[in-house]
């Protein structure tokens, strides 16, 4: 594409030079009439003029932030990259701000991207509730909550997998296998979706006559793996009859595997196993593991439709709450 000079963009628009380099820094003095004409110019002159005009005229940077607590993680991952190619198709470009579950890095990104003049932001996960006031140039940040519940609903949209349902049908698929004494494996981390997750394992142990006890169903991982091996070993020794295991994600659920392995512990026969998340490492794993999948697709088709919404100004659909159905995906493991 042809690049054009601002005395050509100048010329076009029948203004000064000086004029034109004003609008595109927005300073000094002009009129909204010869303010839209010299961006008109512009956009119909090239490719990068075109963009700056574009966003100068519409008061859009067209830049979505993202932030997500941990881009190695392979579910993260995904969503991500599926509201990044969703994005790019619509004409946006997203600024991806990894936090490390860090509370300091969390709101530093915040503060950066507010700076950026972002249109829309998406907070996947984390731990807590997420509150997010801020204002950009006295334009107030339309912003969604994936995996991670807004504090104040009414202001946001949220998506998420259904845990509850993934959980609670975890639960059952071991019971159904003939597991006795199923059991709980959480982290530590304060996540909407893990209280989720937990809920629907209780209320499923619950449905089957059995009174969920913390002490004999449920073993909390630090996520340090030598921490985690000799806890899960002193917890099978005390609860020797533990058959069944819900790990709250296939990351902890391939560990287990390994730790099961180490204390010759065979899976399914003597100990049944089933993650969350359905990551590739589960199809490839001795034995293959049994997992919930989550819709990845559609909850960054659902997000990102959404934010849009709101961006364009459609706050009908603030408050709304979109759980995405979970799918049993059976292999080996139970
Ligand atoms: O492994 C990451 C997990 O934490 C995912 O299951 C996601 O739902 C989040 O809660």
């Amino acid at each position: 594409m042809k690049n054009i000079s601002i005395k050509e963009i100048a010329k076009l628009s029948g203004v000064s030079t000086a004029t034109v380099s004003r609008v595109i820094n927005n300073n000094g003095r002009f009129s909204e009439e010869t303010r839209q004409k010299v961006l008109r110019v512009m956009e119909e002159t090239g490719y990068q003029m075109n963009y700056s005009a574009k966003t100068l005229r519409m008061n859009k940077s067209f830049s979505i932030g993202i932030l997500v607590p941990d881009i190695t993680n392979y579910f993260f991952a995904n969503v991500v990259e599926k509201i990044e190619t969703i994005l790019f198709d619509q004409g946006y470009s997203t600024i991806i701000c990894n936090t490390g579950r860090n509370v300091e890095k969390e709101a530093a990104y915040l503060s950066m991207l507010e700076g950026k003049m972002i249109d829309g932001l998406i907070i996947i996960s984390g731990a807590d509730e997420f509150e997010f006031q801020v204002q950009n140039d006295k334009k107030t940040i339309p912003y969604i909550c994936i995996d991670r519940e807004p504090k104040e609903k009414n202001k946001t949209v949220f998506v998420s997998s259904n845990h509850y349902q993934g959980a609670f049908e975890a639960a059952e698929h071991l019971l159904q296998q003939g597991v006795k004494h199923p059991i709980i494996v959480m982290h530590q981390r304060n996540s909407s979706s893990a209280k989720e997750r937990l809920d629907g394992f209780k209320d499923a142990l619950k449905k089957n006559n059995y009174s969920f006890n913390p002490d004999k169903h449920r073993l909390d991982f630090n996520l340090d793996s030598s921490h985690d091996k000799k806890s899960l070993q002193e917890f099978l020794q005390q609860q020797n009859d533990v058959d069944g295991l819900f790990a709250i994600n296939d990351d902890i659920a391939l560990n287990i595997l390994d730790y099961l392995r180490e204390f010759e512990v065979a899976v399914p026969a003597q100990m049944k196993v089933i993650g969350f998340d359905n990551v590739p490492a589960g199809q490839h794993s001795a034995p293959r593991l049994t997992s919930i999948n989550q819709d990845t697709q559609k909850i960054a088709e659902m997000a990102t439709s959404s934010l849009i919404k709101l961006i364009d100004g459609n706050k009908e659909i603030q408050g709304e709450i979109s759980l995405v159905p979970v799918q049993l995906i059976r292999r080996e493991s139970t």
